[in-house]
């Protein structure tokens, strides 16, 4: 069953551009139906629009209404009937509104290999605690902080003279492929 999937984003978009590029590869068992963002400068949303999936943006206004914003985002993403919805860099916590309509079919994909170096800075946390190898993981999301359900992993090592920077685009690397691999092991469960 090809999944129809949301995929939201802050940033680079650069996971959401290896979920594109799949598809368009016939490599993906999933349609991209809708980019979402919480900023209006997510480099997602010009990829999305060159990919020609629709996007919207639902920015948290600081010292705003987190409720309402949570249940604004959920409606923008259900409005689009998917089946998946997968953080690629997205920077947001999302709200138990939306855990309430997408809770177990959420994913998103963490710069370490989980537990460890959970937040915000896994690969400068990795390079500070001087591991050797480190990694990434896809997981399910739940309300806590890169908590959820492990549903993949792949191991990256730490080169002697990395950066934060060369090591995680090493990892990144590794984690487009795990999260298209995934995607495609979650579609052919919905098969089965
Ligand atoms: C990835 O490393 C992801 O794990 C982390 O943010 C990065 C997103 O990269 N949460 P991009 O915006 O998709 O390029």
């Amino acid at each position: 069953m090809a999944l129809r999937i949301a995929v939201l984003v802050s940033g680079t978009g650069s996971l959401l551009q290896a979920l594109l590029d799949a598809e368009a590869d016939h490599t993906l068992n999933a349609t991209v139906v809708v980019v979402g963002a919480d900023n209006d400068a997510a480099q997602g949303l010009g990829r999305a629009e060159q990919a020609g999936v629709p996007t919207f943006v639902h920015p948290f206004v600081k010292g705003g209404d987190r409720a309402a914003w949570d249940a604004e985002f959920t409606r923008q993403v259900a409005a689009h009937d998917v089946d998946l919805v997968v953080l690629a860099g997205f920077m947001k916590l999302v709200g138990p509104a939306f855990l309430g309509r997408f809770g177990g079919r959420t994913i998103n994909t963490h710069p370490a290999l989980l537990p460890s170096f959970p937040g915000m800075h896994g690969p400068r946390d990795a390079l500070a605690h001087g591991v050797k190898i480190t990694g990434t993981t896809v997981f399910e999301v739940d309300a806590g902080v890169d908590t959820g359900r492990i549903l993949a992993q792949e191991a990256v090592p730490v080169l002697p003279d990395d950066s934060v920077e060369s090591l995680h685009e090493r990892i990144k690397v590794a984690e487009r492929a795990l999260l298209v691999r995934t995607v495609n092991e979650l579609a052919h469960q919905g098969d089965s």
